[in-house]
């Protein structure tokens, strides 16, 4: 019978040199770690192993490893906070577990017990705690990690398998800070597709977007604004259908025709990132914005839909959405030869519907408004 994995074997072996904290001002995102990692080993034959938290150390892994060769990989990003009582905070961890479930069965890894792995990564944090920053903005970022190592060339469901996860104190995600940012909307490179992986969080699906992302910024744009070219069901023309942004999830806010206050997002149909910031604001949107009189759709959107709100007056705000950056103003889309100007005045960096939802959800993250999402360790 397989193992499952065991709470009360933890084994931690602390670190014997500590590593200094940088202040919070020198710190960039993903670039220095804590003094520590977990670690849980799988095989085919056994099930989980022991878990463990050792000092932060290098992999030692065979050239043949299938990871290195079949991409074998796939990830998660949260984030423990602080509150101002000095309490430890995690942001719906059961949200990012169950996706890296979704996502390691896409790709022939196993899957796990996501609570128990949220109680390693509680105690992990408790033994980090002194690399949490408690500055409105900075937090741990916590990268959850599954590889798969058995040591072949074959191509088969790999016989054994690595999950770890590894602690960044960060800060703002972008250098700048909270500005909004240009995009160029991309359509000669496609992000995802219907039937493929876009919707699951793989290594894979990260790497092939850095070449478009520095000829946009080549040309003065920030971030790749992912098109999908496919027919309208409603119209039956071909339209350049909005999707991400970046590795963000994507808002727009406009009056519709209708002249009602609508926020949209593309559906999960697939080609979209479940983000958990995405569905928070989703969420948050229904319960909060609705009463206002807004319409919050998930739906299928084009360029051309953005483009004539933008010449009409009728476009207010763009942002992204995700768990580094949390939101992100948007300034202009460049599509074809337009520019379509996303709602922001000149001396403006964020949208009031986007400021509001960084405040929401901020709140929450850090404790300063009671929620349940946020899980006090
Ligand atoms: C996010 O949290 O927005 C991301 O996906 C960025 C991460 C890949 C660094």
């Amino acid at each position: 019978k397989l193992q499952a994995i065991d709470l009360s074997k933890l084994q931690v072996q602390k670190t014997t040199t500590p590593k200094e904290r940088l202040d919070n001002k020198d710190l960039v995102f993903g670039r220095t770690f804590t003094d520590h990692m977990l670690s849980l080993e799988w095989t085919a034959s056994n099930g989980w192993m022991d878990p463990r938290i050792t000092p932060y150390q290098n992999l030692s892994l065979d050239p043949a490893t299938c990871v290195f060769h079949y991409a074998f990989e796939a990830f998660e990003g949260m984030k423990a906070y602080k509150d101002k009582q000095g309490n430890v905070r995690l942001f719906r961890p059961d949200m990012n577990m169950a996706r890296l479930n979704r996502s390691v069965a896409r790709i022939a890894l196993p899957t796990f017990e996501g609570d128990k792995v949220i109680e390693l990564i509680k105690k992990f944090c408790q033994l980090e705690e002194r690399f949490i920053p408690s500055e409105r903005g900075y937090s741990l970022y916590l990268r959850p990690n599954m590889i798969g190592t058995q040591r072949t060339l074959g191509v088969g469901p790999p016989g054994s398998a690595l999950l770890y996860v590894i602690a960044s104190p960060v800060g703002p995600y972008y250098p700048t800070g909270f500005k909004a940012i240009s995009l160029e909307a991309t359509k000669y490179a496609v992000r995802a597709w219907p039937g493929g992986v876009g919707n699951s969080k793989l290594g894979a699906n990260y790497a092939p977007c850095i070449v478009p992302q520095m000829q946009a910024a080549s040309r003065g744009f920030q971030q790749n604004l992912w098109l999908f070219e496919d027919v309208d069901a409603e119209t039956g023309k071909v339209e350049d259908f909005v999707t991400e942004v970046g590795t963000m999830n994507l808002f727009a806010a406009i009056v519709n025709k209708e002249g009602q206050k609508e926020l949209m997002t593309a559906p999960l149909d697939g080609t979209i990132l479940e983000g958990v910031v995405r569905d928070s604001i989703l969420q948050l949107a229904r319960e909060r914005l609705v009463p206002e009189g807004w319409k919050v759709s998930e739906r299928r959107f084009h360029m051309r839909e953005l483009a004539e709100a933008a010449r009409e007056g009728r476009m207010l705000e763009v942002f992204g959405s995700g768990t580094a950056a949390v939101v992100s103003p948007v300034r202009s889309i460049q599509y074809n030869n337009e520019l379509v100007s996303c709602g922001l005045t000149e001396d403006v960096e964020a949208g009031q519907i986007t400021k509001r939802f960084k405040d929401w959800i901020e709140g929450i993250q850090y404790g300063d408004e009671a929620h349940p999402w946020s899980v006090k360790i």
